[in-house]
């Protein structure tokens, strides 16, 4: 038995090394100069590490940042506040950043990072590893986004469950 037992594959990791790839593209034909990519913590170190060496295989140079945000506070319910408990330590103007986090769903915590770094003079791109449709509070859409996935709480690659579950090579949903 083990501790994943009750955890069904929604993503398995094939098809996410596939899409990260893509993405690398995607991004790779901005033509991005100087990239920073800020990895908002803590769900998306996992999604954010694979899209670097993803970066690198595209061709790209980026550096990385990461900030620290919490809005969940182990509730699998959103409270609607975004908390810095953690600031990017490089100064972001005139930079092109790549902003990462998990999951796209309110949108209030990729807006409220957007917001900060634009407002510090960085040229803000964004970048999802999912979106959740129908459940935005505040109108942003990503630029890259990994997968669109159905309104369930998902685990794994990174993203916890009251901080359990964030080292499955996979995205799953709790049964
Ligand atoms: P938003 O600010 O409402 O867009 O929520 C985004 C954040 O909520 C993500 O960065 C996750 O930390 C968290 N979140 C939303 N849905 C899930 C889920 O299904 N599993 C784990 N975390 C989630
Ligand atoms: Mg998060």
């Amino acid at each position: 038995m083990t501790q994943e037992r009750n955890v069904s594959v929604l993503i398995d990791e094939a098809k996410i090394a596939a899409r990260n790839s893509e993405i690398a593209q995607e991004i790779a034909k901005t033509n991005p100069k100087g990239l920073l990519v800020v990895a908002i913590l803590k769900g998306s170190f996992m999604f954010a590490a694979d899209l670097m060496r993803a970066l690198h295989h595209a061709g790209l140079m980026p550096q990385v940042e990461f900030m620290h945000l919490s809005s969940y506070r182990d509730a699998t319910v959103s409270s609607g506040q975004v908390v810095i408990l953690k600031d990017v330590e490089s100064d972001v103007r005139d930079r092109d950043v790549l902003l990462i986090d998990d999951i796209l769903e309110s949108g209030r915590t990729i807006a409220f990072a957007k917001d900060l770094l634009a407002a510090r003079g960085a040229r803000v791109m964004t970048c999802c590893l999912l979106e959740k449709p129908g459940k935005r509070a505040v109108s942003i859409a990503a630029d890259h986004v990994g997968f669109v996935i159905p309104d369930k709480f998902v685990v794994g690659y990174g993203m916890d469950v009251a901080h359990s579950y964030r080292q499955l090579p996979f995205i799953g949903v709790v049964e």
